[in-house]
């Protein structure tokens, strides 16, 4: 097969960053032939490089110009997006979240459903990130033995008040859906199942609009249990300086540990709770070895990840995030967001039309006016190392 063709949808933070790498060739057997958005003075610089230039989506999907699309769009809008390329004969990576809410997410992958020819690919970049890939790889190989906890202090979103000011559909209920949870840690929401797969129970606790003038969730403590009992905290904020990001996952046979440049093992020589049904005497516990796991960053994510889309295309190589699985990280935020405003805990799976029955309630009685000042994002890269 000759180069797939591809075009973007909406051209704004990432639809841009997405345009630069392709148009630097760093993604094989791929050129960008299209690029659309509704704010048109964002696409001169692309017509003058050769691109086709579209001002609706439905143009560029109708133009025979494309083979796949990247749905780069606010989150709303995906999935109609989405179901309109699929029906169109279109490959498609979907920004994350694949949706605003869990309801419409199932819609996309039954759209899909019908289209079983056609690649559908999230962009979850994180998974390719070697500190995940080595943490997913010890917890395939059993080496951590039965998962008793698990915490993520994710506080390292800090985002200013004109970041919500920069467009109108950010942290709103109507634009948006949701808020940090959504938006900026729904990487590590995808992460998190990814390494521990879906939590059975969850209670979110959520602050909205505790540090911006937003109405939705900006600072959030959320507690959750896996079926074998396996505990967890996930606390997240876009309020906090500098903020913290460490992953701790407890296993009968050892402790990971995450932060930012450093990832440490500390191994249990006996599995923990193996050790204290038969110790004879009270105060012993295990030995434990501490390994540090050396890790590179991942120099270029999205790229990497749209050449494994281009590949599934071209040759059938598996996708490292099907869109299909993008359904479990909003669900996540959706139930984290739902338990906290009914006070209660929440057993997985979510009921989406619940959820979606009181986004809307949320929507019609929205108070916000929000007063839009444009910035231009050129410190928008540094948002992505994670
Ligand atoms: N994977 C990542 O690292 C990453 C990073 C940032 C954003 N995102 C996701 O990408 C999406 C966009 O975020 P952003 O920060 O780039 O937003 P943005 O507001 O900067 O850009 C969105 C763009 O879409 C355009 N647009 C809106 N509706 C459109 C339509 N129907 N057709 C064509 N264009 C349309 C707007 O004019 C705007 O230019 C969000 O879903 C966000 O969660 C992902």
């Amino acid at each position: 097969m000759a180069a797939v063709r591809v075009g973007i949808i909406g051209m704004g933070n990432i639809g841009r960053h997405h345009a630069g790498y392709l148009l630097a060739g760093k993604v094989a057997h791929c050129q960008l032939t299209a690029v659309c958005s509704t704010s048109p003075h964002k696409l001169a610089d692309y017509a003058a490089q050769g691109v086709n230039v579209f001002d609706n989506a439905e143009a560029l999907i109708r133009s025979r110009a494309v083979d796949a699309v990247i749905i780069a769009t606010p989150h709303y809008q995906h999935v109609a997006l989405g179901i309109a390329a699929f029906a169109a004969g279109l490959h498609v990576m979907v920004e994350k979240p694949i949706a605003a809410h869990k309801a419409d997410a199932e819609r996309l992958i039954a759209a899909h459903r019908q289209h079983p020819g056609l690649q559908f690919a999230g962009m979850f970049q994180l998974r390719l990130e070697p500190r995940y890939a080595k943490i997913r790889a010890l917890l395939q190989q059993g080496e951590l033995g039965e998962i008793v906890r698990v915490n993520w202090i994710n506080t390292d979103w800090f985002r200013s008040e004109a970041y919500y000011t920069s467009s109108a559909w950010r942290a709103t209920w109507k634009g948006e859906g949701g808020g940090v949870l959504l938006n900026q840690c729904l990487h590590n929401l995808d992460v998190l199942q990814w390494l521990l797969g879906p939590p059975a129970r969850v209670q979110g606790f959520c602050q909205l609009g505790r540090f911006h003038h937003i109405e939705v969730e900006d600072h959030v403590t959320a507690y959750l249990e896996w079926p074998n009992r396996a505990t967890g905290v996930f606390v997240s904020s876009t309020g906090e300086v500098p903020g913290a990001n460490r992953l701790e996952i407890v296993g009968a046979r050892g402790t990971l540990i995450l932060e930012p440049e450093r990832l440490r093992f500390l191994h249990n020589a006996v599995d923990m709770l193996e050790f204290s049904r038969t110790a004879k005497t009270g105060f012993s516990k295990p030995e434990t070895v501490v390994t540090e796991i050396p890790f590179d960053n991942a120099p270029a994510p999205h790229a990497a990840l749209m050449q494994n889309f281009i590949n599934a295309i071209r040759t059938g190589e598996p996708l490292l995030a099907p869109g299909e699985e993008g359904l479990a990280s909003v669900e996540l935020a959706n139930a984290m967001v739902y338990s906290s405003l009914r006070h209660e805990a929440l057993t997985l799976p979510l009921s989406g039309a619940a959820w979606e029955a009181e986004l809307q309630r949320l929507i019609a009685g929205s108070k916000l006016e929000k007063k839009v000042v444009p910035t231009e994002a050129t410190d928008f890269a540094s948002s992505f190392r994670r």
